[in-house]
């Protein structure tokens, strides 16, 4: 492991946003009963539920979204922001973590706190994550497409194996307190998935709310929005002219990257590890 990253449970975690105090903060952190956490392996709609979660439990006061960037309006628990934010978060809290299943803090089980999981086709985190790595100065360089696939694939990349995260939180005690849904969904229905989000947390939203709240989440209009596109964040920690944080915001774009031969390797390679996990995705036939 490179000095870029803490090791957490052999996890890497990126040392900018992470330390002892943040993951002690995280263990011991008391969870709320009414607390909603959006889960998401890194690259897969997380600042995208920064943005919709807000709207749907304030019924759609776009104050927050205006203000407040991402990071300290909806924050990962496990960051070092959580502590000096979280007394300003009005309840329900909503809160965002990459962490697996099994490393939730102990208040966390036995609370009846919701959860919304959202996975993503893994060879699209995979682009979106290569692209991460080459803006990101607090992450190791990515090395090449190919060289990347295999650090990807080996978990040697910010919180370890995508396959072990989606299995961890495919098998849970949760019922029915989680909820998942695709990235893919998200992108194909966005009014129609804020619907079930708004049903799941039990909020009741105007027809001319729901509207809103779309028309104010789509990729364009985020990306126009300074509190979730990551200008903020000064350009030797993030450098814009290498990416965009908000990059292209599609289903497939990993068809324009991966040749035959990776795809084929990528393939193999999530399927085993995926085996006997009882989980369906739509791009699993891809
Ligand atoms: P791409 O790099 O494929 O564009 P995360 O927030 O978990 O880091 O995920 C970032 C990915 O989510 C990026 O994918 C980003 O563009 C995408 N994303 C963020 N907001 C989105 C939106 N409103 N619509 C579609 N994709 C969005």
């Amino acid at each position: 492991m490179e000095c870029n990253y803490l090791n957490y449970h052999g996890l890497p975690l990126p040392r900018i946003a992470h330390s002892e105090d943040s993951l002690k903060y995280f263990e011991n952190f008391q969870v709320n009963d009414d607390d909603v956490f959006a889960i998401t392996y890194p690259k897969s709609g997380t600042t995208w539920m920064q943005e919709i979660l807000p709207l749907i439990l304030n019924g759609g006061d776009f104050t927050p979204v205006q203000t407040i960037p991402n990071w300290d309006r909806v924050p990962w628990l496990e960051e070092t922001r959580a502590a000096l934010v979280m007394d300003t978060i009005a309840p329900p809290r909503v809160m965002v973590s990459h962490m697996p299943y099994n490393l939730m803090p102990p208040s966390f089980y036995s609370s009846k706190a919701k959860v919304i999981y959202v996975a993503r086709n893994p060879k699209d985190v995979m682009v979106s994550s290569f692209y991460f790595h080459q803006m990101a100065s607090f992450l190791d360089d990515p090395g090449t497409f190919e060289e990347f696939i295999d650090k990807f694939l080996e978990g040697k990349v910010l919180f370890g194996k995508w396959t072990n995260h989606v299995r961890s939180w495919r098998n849970t005690d949760l019922g029915d307190r989680i909820l998942y849904v695709t990235y893919e969904e998200m992108v194909e229905d966005l009014k129609g998935v804020v619907r079930r989000f708004a049903d799941f947390l039990g909020q009741k939203m105007s027809e001319e709310t729901l509207e809103q709240v779309v028309s104010h989440c789509t990729f364009n209009t985020m990306k126009t929005n300074a509190m979730s596109n990551y200008s903020l964040v000064p350009q030797e920690v993030l450098d814009k002219t290498k990416s965009a944080f908000l990059r292209k915001g599609i289903s497939g774009d990993w068809k324009n990257h991966f040749n035959p031969e990776h795809e084929k390797k990528f393939t193999a390679v999530i399927k085993e590890e995926m085996k006997g996990s009882n989980t369906q995705f739509p791009w699993d036939d891809d």
